[in-house]
């Protein structure tokens, strides 16, 4: 007989809180852990101490706690064996081996699946030393990507022959992400969208579909960061339009990592550019995005934890028909601290939390309790205000109006999240 549900979330970021909302909110009540989780997740599931970047501790850590399940929120313990330590020890893991999480973990490798699969994504080619680059290089602008695990730094967009050279030497040379190869890619112009599937190996299910505004400023100005808001759904890309891309993306993947008997089950992150001759791929990710997870999942009716515990399992999503969303429109804005995203402020007090309308998601990421217990920024992206509307104008309005009564200093954060969608 099965006993209670005991759920440890791996992570401390928006993503997770909003993981651990969205398995709070599941009819069978389970008990909720989190490794090592934040002030945020602290008021809704039990904190863990753990160091999350070995997976041998995270497997011990899960059978020490009893989990019957284990999410991994970020992609460096997957990449590092998670899915694959936990697998060892006989504990259900959302989230893919080593072998499958290459897809995140190298763009080398993502690039040959693509090409291996049949999936659109951009021309490129694959070079060892800044020689090879440049003479890769046809025009400009040009993408060029460290073939590592960069936390979101290794693609560079470079306008010159120039800027070209000294990235490539910085990258190929000086070693900055400690890669020796790197992918030139063709420059692609278009929308981006998220597109996330639940997958078990055999079957991709897609989720709804998310844009997320990476840019630290408003009109997409100033450098890239980890996500500044992100919205769902993109009123271009229903529920139809979704499973087709899925269709045309995620399972071709999919049938490939199985061919290879390396099967993927997790979450299969498409960054997509939706370009004017049609979707090409710009990158995998193996795990749920920050911040589209946490404008997804408040509009899911369907039970997280049944998907999740069904996509840790081989073909346990066969039987799966349909996912029920909220028709609502879902508006998360991210508030960053001072300096973000080259440095990152800590220790400034944050108030007005309690004020909040609380039918709004408030997720944590960086912060903290001081001496005091007061709350405090511990890091670049802070909080997540995420409001529901019947449109993105109502969202947008109901996220923009909780977001100003939360205060600290140096405060930042973007003011344009769904704007284009908001008539
Ligand atoms: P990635 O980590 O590969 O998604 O790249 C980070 C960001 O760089 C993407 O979200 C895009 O904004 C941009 N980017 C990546 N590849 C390309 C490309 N081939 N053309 C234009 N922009 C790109
Ligand atoms: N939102 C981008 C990412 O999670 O990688």
């Amino acid at each position: 007989m099965a006993g209670p549900d005991r759920v440890l979330v791996v992570g401390a970021g928006a993503r997770e809180h909003a993981l651990i909302d969205a398995l709070a909110r599941s009819p069978r009540a389970p008990e909720l852990l989190c490794a090592p989780g934040n002030p945020g997740i602290a008021a809704a599931a039990r904190l863990v101490e753990l160091d999350v970047q070995d997976p041998e501790a995270i497997a011990a850590a899960a059978r020490a706690e009893d989990a019957t399940l284990v999410v991994v929120g970020p992609e460096a313990p997957l990449v590092a064996g998670a899915g694959d330590a936990l697998h060892g020890v006989g504990i259900a893991c959302f989230g893919p081996s080593a072998a499958a999480a290459r897809l995140e973990g190298s763009k080398a490798f993502c690039k040959e699946i693509m090409a291996a699969a049949g999936v659109p994504t951009a021309a490129y080619s694959v070079v060892r030393d800044p020689q090879q680059g440049m003479v890769a290089i046809e025009r400009y602008p040009i993408v060029l990507k460290a073939d590592g695990l960069a936390a979101g730094k290794g693609v560079i967009i470079a306008a010159d022959a120039a800027q070209a050279r000294a990235t490539l030497d910085d990258l190929l040379v000086g070693r900055r992400f400690g890669t020796e190869r790197v992918v030139v890619e063709e420059f692609l112009e278009g929308e981006e969208l998220s597109l996330l599937a639940l997958c078990d190996g055999e079957r991709a299910l897609p989720l709804a579909s998310a844009q997320d505004y990476k840019r630290i400023r408003d009109g997409d100005e100033g450098p890239n960061t980890g996500g500044m808001g992100s919205y769902s759904p993109v009123p271009a890309v229903d529920e139809a339009a979704a499973a087709e891309l899925c269709a045309a993306v995620h399972q071709p993947v999919l049938d490939e990592l199985a061919r290879r008997g390396t099967p993927f089950r997790g979450v299969l992150y498409a960054g997509l550019m939706m370009t004017a001759a049609g979707p090409r791929v710009l990158e995998f990710n193996v795990r749920f995005g920050d911040p589209e997870c946490q404008a997804i999942l408040p509009r899911l009716r369907t039970d997280l934890l049944d998907l999740l515990q069904r996509a840790s399992r081989p073909g346990g999503l066969a039987d799966v028909e349909r996912l029920d969303w909220s028709p609502e429109t879902a508006v998360t804005v991210v508030l960053a601290s001072a300096g973000y995203p080259d440095a990152s402020s800590s220790g400034d007090v944050i108030s007005g939390l309690e004020a909040v309308d609380p039918a709004v998601l408030i997720t944590h990421a960086g912060t903290a309790r001081d001496g005091a217990g007061a709350l405090v920024t511990a890091g670049g992206r802070v909080l997540s205000v995420t409001a529901l509307g019947d449109d993105a104008a109502a969202a947008r309005a109901a996220a923009y109006a909780a977001a100003d009564m939360i205060e600290f200093d140096g405060r930042q954060l973007r003011r344009d999240i769904a704007l284009r969608t908001a008539r």
